[in-house]
């Protein structure tokens, strides 16, 4: 990624990833400007709906139930947003198919509490990371709208990557550090490794 882009993330964050995005992943996106905007409009939905099954699920934990409402309300707002850029550049909303990321890291999700909670959140820190520097790494190629609009959404994904990791660490009954490992190494790997299939968390671009 170039420097101008990292300038605008956090240092934590960045030692949080365990690689930048590859510049083949951002010369595809830049070659792609619809199928990017209707699945960041997904991945804003998706944002809200695992914030709400979180909400559904530990009813007990008051600092989650708190902080996943207001996550889902800004993803949806997020979301309004995307589509409204879309509708103003004339694309048209279609159903995409997921790409492998979420799915790939949520596979090693432990199967019972707390580490099923703990890990989700962990998981829930990588996907919000990765889109910050997603967005920061295509800022310094997009128009001035596009530009301005990514600029916000990298100061409050950077916050939601916070405010996972915290509840993470909350609700952990041991050291998360070696979760937040394994985790990072199956993210390289998601983020590295070729793929045939593009979407805003896809691998290296590779022909089908
Ligand atoms: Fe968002
Ligand atoms: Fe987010």
């Amino acid at each position: 990624m170039s420097t101008d882009a990292n300038a605008l993330l956090p240092q934590e964050l960045l030692n949080f990833l365990p690689c930048a995005t590859p510049d083949a992943w951002v010369q595809a996106a830049l070659e792609h400007p619809s199928l990017l905007l209707i699945d960041h409009a997904q991945c804003e939905k998706k944002a809200a709906s695992t914030a709400m099954n979180l909400m559904y699920r530990y009813v007990e934990h008051t600092e989650l139930l708190t902080k996943m409402s207001q996550l889902a309300r800004e993803e949806l707002l997020h979301f309004e947003q995307v589509v409204t850029l879309m509708r103003e550049r004339g694309v048209r909303y279609r159903q995409l198919s997921a790409s492998r990321y979420a799915a790939g890291l949520r596979q090693h999700v432990g199967k019972d509490d707390p580490q099923r909670l703990v890990d989700t959140l962990i998981v829930g820190a990588f996907i919000e990371a990765r889109s910050c520097e997603r967005f920061a790494s295509l800022i310094p190629f997009l128009d001035d709208e596009l530009a301005k609009f990514y600029r916000a959404l990298v100061k409050s994904e950077g916050r939601h990557y916070e405010d996972y990791l915290a509840l993470a660490q909350k609700y952990a009954t041991q050291d998360i550090a070696p979760r937040i490992a394994f985790f990072a190494e199956r993210e390289r790997e998601l983020i590295e490794s070729p793929d045939t299939c593009f979407r805003f968390h896809s691998g290296v671009p590779s022909a089908a």
